[in-house]
């Protein structure tokens, strides 16, 4: 992600809606009450009305390192976060904050054809002791249960085999066209009602190197089966490998990462 730039720069879609994007705007502004003190520089699609009241606002998600909170009279849903290290580091911290990164990220999961929740912008706080670093703007999604949820509560084994096969399918795109995702666990996977796959926390990024490529996706398949080790069987594991190697078979950088599905 670091060395390359995106075709553009353009929020991401849901699949069920990709019309044109929006131009995005630049604005510095008086931060609304949710985001805490200090001045923050925003980047926005024009369709965001962000009102400054902190009331309206339900907690969603309070998570070790970020708050997730909705506003449902603007249909918006927020993502804080807050910094990893204390002083912020200037380039990863302001320059290239986390929202700003799962904001590209999901630009390029969309190219992909894979989906994310709707992005509506970032923003990064400018003051070196706020609470949060950063915050990302998104319309909330349909309803959905988690990865995990699903391989914990559903006993059919169709409906099992499909998500399976879905995702290793969304995961051989993924790494075969070079992409590493750097929290790659069942639980960032949300599974619409219509059984589609949306991926939540788009931090992804491009290495320039095969080894870095393949030891993301070792990474990636080790945290997939220790994140639901008592959640999935043997067999559906070994089945779920063969479909993510045969997916990657089928994309550009995908063949040389084969041998790492082991
Ligand atoms: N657009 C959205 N609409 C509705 N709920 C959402 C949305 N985005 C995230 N959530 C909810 O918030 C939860 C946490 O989101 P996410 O994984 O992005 O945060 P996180 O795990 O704290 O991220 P990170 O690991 O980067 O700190 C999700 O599992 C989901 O339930
Ligand atoms: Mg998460």
């Amino acid at each position: 992600m670091r060395d390359r730039k995106p075709a553009s720069e353009q929020p991401g879609t849901t699949a069920g809606d990709r019309s044109a994007p929006p131009v995005l705007e630049r604005v510095r502004r008086r931060a609304p009450a949710i985001l805490g003190g200090g001045p923050w520089r925003f980047r926005l699609t024009p369709d965001v009305d962000l009102p400054g009241a902190v009331t309206g606002w339900r907690l969603l998600y309070d998570g070790a390192h970020s708050r997730i909170y909705r506003l449902e009279a603007a249909a918006l849903v927020v993502k804080l976060a807050e910094p990893r290290s204390r002083p912020r580091d200037d380039l990863r911290k302001y320059v290239m904050c986390q929202a700003r990164r799962e904001y590209r990220g999901a630009a390029f999961l969309n190219a992909l054809g894979l989906d994310t929740p709707d992005m509506r912008g970032w923003a990064v706080s400018l003051a070196p002791g706020a609470h949060y670093e950063s915050a990302l703007f998104m319309r909330p999604l349909p309803p959905f249960v988690s990865g995990l949820r699903l391989l914990r509560s559903e006993s059919d084994a169709d409906r099992r085999a499909a998500f399976l096969a879905r995702l290793a399918s969304e995961l051989g795109t993924l790494f075969g066209h070079g992409f590493v995702h750097k929290d790659c666990h069942f639980d960032n996977l949300c599974v619409r009602d219509d059984g589609r796959l949306v991926w939540i926390d788009c931090d992804i990024r491009r290495p320039g190197s095969a080894a870095r490529r393949r030891q993301g996706l070792r990474r990636a398949l080790a945290l997939l089966r220790r994140t639901a080790r008592n959640d999935i069987g043997e067999r559906e594991w070994r089945i779920f490998k063969q479909q993510f190697g045969e997916a990657l078979a089928h994309a550009p950088n995908g063949p040389s990462l084969i041998d790492e599905i082991q």
